[in-house]
């Protein structure tokens, strides 16, 4: 069947640009050929991990919503804003959640990373450091990133990206992405065989 990929949006507010950089994707990725589910991060809802609520209460209901939408997919897509050169803590704390959940649910995920900013560096730095626990955890991170910087001023109307070069870039990078996915899944199919 057609890949599964969830596409999140990893900024909490409401007039996010990752919010719209990740509808944006999903509509490429819609365009290719892939089933799409497009979600954003405020929709699960968790505490701040604590040891001692997973011992007493078990994983948050946000955290569990999370790991079934992940588990649903082949590969997910994060747009996540950068915080101090760094990943968002709501961003972080969803990862270290859902990696308490066993089977855990990131490992041999695919997985590409795009973020915007309103600055000039468009929150790459954030995207090297979201790197670090993904790929502990197993996840198969695309080795090509895609940041968009000025992003208040970086969309038409209809959510296309403004600068036609950097609509055809994140296309290029979407499609080279899928095409990877589709091969390895493919290649997982035969060794089952
Ligand atoms: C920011 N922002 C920011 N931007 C950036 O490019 N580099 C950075 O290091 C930071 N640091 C930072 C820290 C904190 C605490 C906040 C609240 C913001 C700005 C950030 O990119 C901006 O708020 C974006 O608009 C967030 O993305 P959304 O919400 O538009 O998706």
């Amino acid at each position: 069947g057609p890949l599964r990929v969830l596409v999140l949006g990893a900024s909490m507010r409401t007039g996010s640009s990752n919010a719209r950089l990740a509808a944006l994707v999903a509509r490429m990725m819609t365009a290719a050929g892939a089933t799409v589910d497009l979600a954003r991060m405020r929709e699960f809802d968790m505490p701040l991990y604590d040891g001692d609520v997973e011992e007493t209460h078990g994983l948050p209901e946000g955290a569990l919503a999370l790991r079934d939408r992940l588990e649903r997919c082949d590969a997910f897509v994060l747009s996540s804003p950068e915080y101090n050169a760094s990943v968002p803590g709501v961003v972080k704390n969803a990862i270290d959640w859902v990696s308490r959940v066993r089977p855990q649910p990131f490992k041999t995920k695919h997985a590409l990373l795009v973020s915007a900013s309103p600055s000039l560096v468009g929150g790459n730095r954030g995207l090297w450091a979201l790197r670090v626990p993904l790929e502990h955890l197993g996840t198969r991170v695309y080795p090509d990133m895609f940041s968009l910087a000025s992003a208040h001023q970086g969309f038409t109307e209809d959510g296309q990206l403004a600068d036609p070069a950097l609509q055809t870039r994140l296309e290029e990078t979407v499609t080279a992405f899928l095409r990877l996915v589709e091969a390895d899944a493919r290649y997982v199919c035969l060794q089952r065989r």
